[in-house]
């Protein structure tokens, strides 16, 4: 059987899902999920839940089947020809293709390795422009690069000014429960044009249960309602929202910093290049030998995931998992170094 990620059995660096599993109390809430009738229509006491969580009032809350349905409905809801998408990338897909199944021009702004920087200056000048919606993900996928709060403050400025049509600025925080030092909702959430889309799927480690949402004002919310399918937020996505937290635990900060730490500093030792990471996956430059490192660690049956759909071909994107899966992953680093002479990321070999 495929999944989503690697094929059933193996060893999957490929996705990003939470690496401590199931909190408790999500897994005993989805266990007693009844499915024997249809889950609530207007799911408002797991809204209810989510925005308070996120510290915001009853409104401002709206769940999705995944973060993916939410990026579905506000580009339904928002693009259409005629209307420009804006993606800070390189970044996830799905941006590009929701703006381009629901007919809008889609640009890409793309930040520059090695660094990775978002491409603020240049979101600021896209905000200022009329009809476009811009994406940002943040903490990024692939790159782990995260705006910073003088970023943040800049975007408000231009918001605030009060740009032109139906300006709106989508930002991705699939990831951000992983990250050090978020910044909170309701203060990112200052401008009425400012929506935040989250995937408890990968804050809980429950990709099969499909759940996300969307934080914002009412006066953006309300009318995305009528974009989200009936019942496409089942029982069990329900339940698990109404038992999550947003926020990790003290102990999973830490295990996370540390496995993420040992990672980081195995590959250096061998001579590759991970960029600094506060989330739950680390991208790698590897050089040229990058498709050599994939193959060999999938005759192990270990996935990873290359940089080649991001247009990061030198690089591979890895997730933070326990030692000893970590201990599996650097033996098929190591007998991809053997094959390929050395993986060592030369100066000339990089391309992005
Ligand atoms: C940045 C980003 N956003 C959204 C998603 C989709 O998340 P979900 O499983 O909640 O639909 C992913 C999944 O890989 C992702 O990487």
């Amino acid at each position: 059987v495929v999944h989503g990620g690697a094929p059933a059995g193996w060893l999957d660096f490929s996705a990003n899902p939470n690496p401590l599993g199931v909190p408790t109390q999500v897994r005993a809430a989805i266990d007693a999920a009844r499915y024997e009738r249809y889950a609530d229509l207007d799911a408002a006491a797991a809204e209810h839940h989510l925005a308070a969580d996120a510290g915001l009032p009853p409104g401002w809350a709206l769940v999705t089947a995944g973060a993916t349905e939410a990026l579905r409905i506000v580009a339904d809801a928002w693009l259409r020809p005629g209307r420009r998408a804006i993606i800070a990338g390189p970044t996830y897909g799905e941006y590009a293709r929701v703006s381009t199944s629901s007919g809008a021009e889609v640009i890409e702004l793309r930040a520059r390795p090695p660094t990775f920087r978002p491409p603020v200056g240049a979101l600021v000048r896209a905000l200022s422009a009329a009809s476009s919606v811009v994406f940002v993900c943040d903490p990024n996928n692939p790159t782990g690069r995260r705006l910073v709060p003088a970023d943040w403050r800049r975007l408000q400025q231009v918001l605030a000014a009060r740009p032109t049509g139906e300006t709106r600025l989508v930002i991705d925080q699939s990831f951000a429960a992983f990250a050090e030092g978020q910044l909170p909702a309701a203060q990112l959430l200052a401008s009425d044009r400012v929506v935040l889309v989250r995937s408890l799927t990968k804050r809980l480690g429950t990709p099969g249960v499909r759940i996300g949402y969307i934080l914002g004002p009412p006066r953006l919310l309300a009318p995305l309602r009528v974009y989200r399918d009936p019942w496409s937020v089942g029982a069990h996505a329900l339940a698990a929202a109404h038992s999550a937290s947003w926020v990790l635990t003290p102990t999973e900060r830490r295990t996370l910093a540390r496995w993420r730490r040992d990672l980081s500093d195995a590959l250096r030792r061998r001579g590759l290049r991970p960029l600094s990471s506060t989330v739950n996956f680390i991208l790698v430059e590897v050089g040229a030998a990058a498709p050599t490192l994939v193959a060999v660690a999938a005759r192990r049956r270990i996935a990873i995931r290359s940089g080649a759909s991001f247009g990061l071909s030198s690089y591979v994107r890895l997730a933070v998992r326990p030692p000893a899966e970590q201990a599996r992953l650097l033996a098929a680093i190591d007998a991809a170094a053997e094959a390929e002479g050395e993986l060592r990321a030369s100066q000339g070999a990089t391309q992005a």
